[in-house]
């Protein structure tokens, strides 16, 4: 089949590339040309495992391309995907969905005959609804638009899996003489031959499908971190607790991970726009509880802060602080809101000497907080330090010696953000290790 990406950020790139990896034409859409020059050449702009070697590929075979021209995707295919940014709108809980609406309105006039765009970024409910007002308004006499929802779920660092084998596959129709589902099928025919779940909604469902996943897992992760607030209060080890209840397989141990709590370009914009939204619809009671799940998150980052603070003996000024990590979790380079560079941020604000190392986020890094030291060794970045900093949990961080690292630093205490370090080992070659929500 014939289709084209329009947005070709970490899901549209990924979605490109995964799409002719699964033997279709497809043409990626952008309108930041540095970003389609560097696809074109090969090079992926972000950090994601495999996906390097997915778009030299497909590239390759020719049946992958990318181009900023939108005449050139109204003519290359009848099929279209959406996946342009929805960011936090300034001064406000919602998303900013000027993106979308752009591309509805540059598209659209140009389209020629049926056309179906299937929408994948993360929108509030009712955004499929008004978008297909806006294409009706705009469409040509012999021209029909329909769109219809099929929101993405990859997890960055598994993009390329998760988009090739999915666990599922959600549309949302608009009902009536829909042909949406028919293309899908045809378009997701590999996955769907593997027995993959198909579920077709109607559009509100689609889309709160996504922003209720997301508000889960929020909520997994801040139950975990306000409980892990009352083990410090009260002197318990979050980590057992959470082994302990997660054996019971309706509540499951996955993302009761206690620690510097959630960050990146998804879970902390999707809840404030589900808050807003809700809002708007006048059900704002119904999520109030966002309210909460946000702010332990949040708390979680001046707790690590505080930690560190004392740990300096209650001042920070003058002091050495290694952060290890400022993406918002490992295998990512993404630094979007990430509770790494917060923490990294506030201890340099407050006063600290701040070393930031992370094995791929450097250059994000360095664009967001361009004030902070980023060594370039991890070993650099430690030397002479007073206190260390564990804020994202990157496999080379979890396997770092705590003998060879304790000859780098000039104090051996460090502070497991992410409760990911053999405490054993670290306490027997001396350290002070510090976690939280545990008392050691
Ligand atoms: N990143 C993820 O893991 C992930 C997972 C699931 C869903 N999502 C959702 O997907 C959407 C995109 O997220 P992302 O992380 O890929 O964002 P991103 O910022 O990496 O990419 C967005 C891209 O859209 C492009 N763009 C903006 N306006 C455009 C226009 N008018 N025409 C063409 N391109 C345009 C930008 O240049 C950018 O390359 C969001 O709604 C997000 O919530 C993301």
């Amino acid at each position: 089949m014939h289709m084209t990406v329009i947005g070709t950020g970490y899901l549209g790139a990924t979605h490109s590339a995964c799409m002719a990896e699964l033997g279709h034409e497809v043409l990626g859409v952008d309108v930041d040309s540095a970003k389609i020059d560097s696809l074109k050449s090969g090079v992926v702009p972000f950090f994601e495992p495999g996906l390097p070697e997915v778009l030299n590929r497909n590239l390759e075979s020719g049946r992958l391309n990318f181009t900023t021209d939108y005449g050139e995707a109204a003519e290359f295919a009848n099929v279209h995907f959406l996946g342009v940014g929805t960011p936090q709108r300034r001064g406000s809980y919602a998303a900013d969905l000027t993106f979308v609406r752009a591309v509805i309105e540059d598209l659209v006039p140009l389209m020629k005959g049926n056309h179906t765009i299937f929408g994948k970024s993360t929108v509030p409910v009712g955004t499929a609804a008004q978008l297909q007002e806006l294409a009706d308004s705009l469409a040509g006499p012999d021209t029909n638009v329909e769109i219809a929802w099929n929101p993405e779920f990859l997890r960055e660092g598994y993009a390329v899996t998760d988009t090739i084998t999915p666990d599922r596959i959600v549309l949302g129709v608009n009902g009536g003489d829909s042909r949406a589902e028919e293309i899908a099928r045809e378009v997701y025919a590999i996955p769907l031959s593997q027995e993959t779940p198909f579920l077709v909604t109607d559009l509100p469902t689609a889309e709160l499908v996504k922003v209720s996943a997301n508000a889960f897992l929020a909520t997994k992760i801040s139950f975990i971190n306000a409980v892990s607030e009352v083990c410090e209060a009260a002197g318990g080890d979050v980590t057992a607790l959470a082994d302990a209840i997660g054996y019971d397989d309706r509540i499951g141990r996955k993302f009761l991970g206690a620690g510097l709590g959630f960050g990146g370009g998804c879970l902390p914009k999707d809840i404030r726009a589900f808050m807003a939204r809700a809002g708007e619809l006048g059900a704002d009671r119904a999520l109030t509880f966002l309210r909460e799940v946000d702010a332990v998150n949040m708390r979680r980052r001046e707790r690590a802060v505080q930690l560190t603070r004392k740990l300096c003996g209650g001042d920070l000024l003058g002091h050495r602080v290694t952060v290890l990590g400022a993406a918002f979790k490992p295998n990512s380079d993404d630094v979007r809101d990430s509770p790494a560079l917060s923490v990294a941020g506030s201890l340099s604000l407050a006063g600290a000497e701040v070393s930031v190392y992370d094995p791929q986020a450097m250059d994000n890094a360095r664009k967001v907080f361009p004030t902070l030291n980023y060594s370039p060794t991890v070993e650099d970045a430690l030397t002479g330090a007073d206190v260390v900093v564990l804020a994202t949990e990157w496999q080379q961080f979890r396997d770092l010696d705590p003998a060879t690292t304790g000859e780098l630093v000039r104090r051996r205490v460090i502070i497991d953000g992410r409760n990911v370090l053999p405490v054993d080992q670290w306490q027997a070659a001396g350290w002070d290790i510090q976690a939280l929500g545990r008392n050691l």
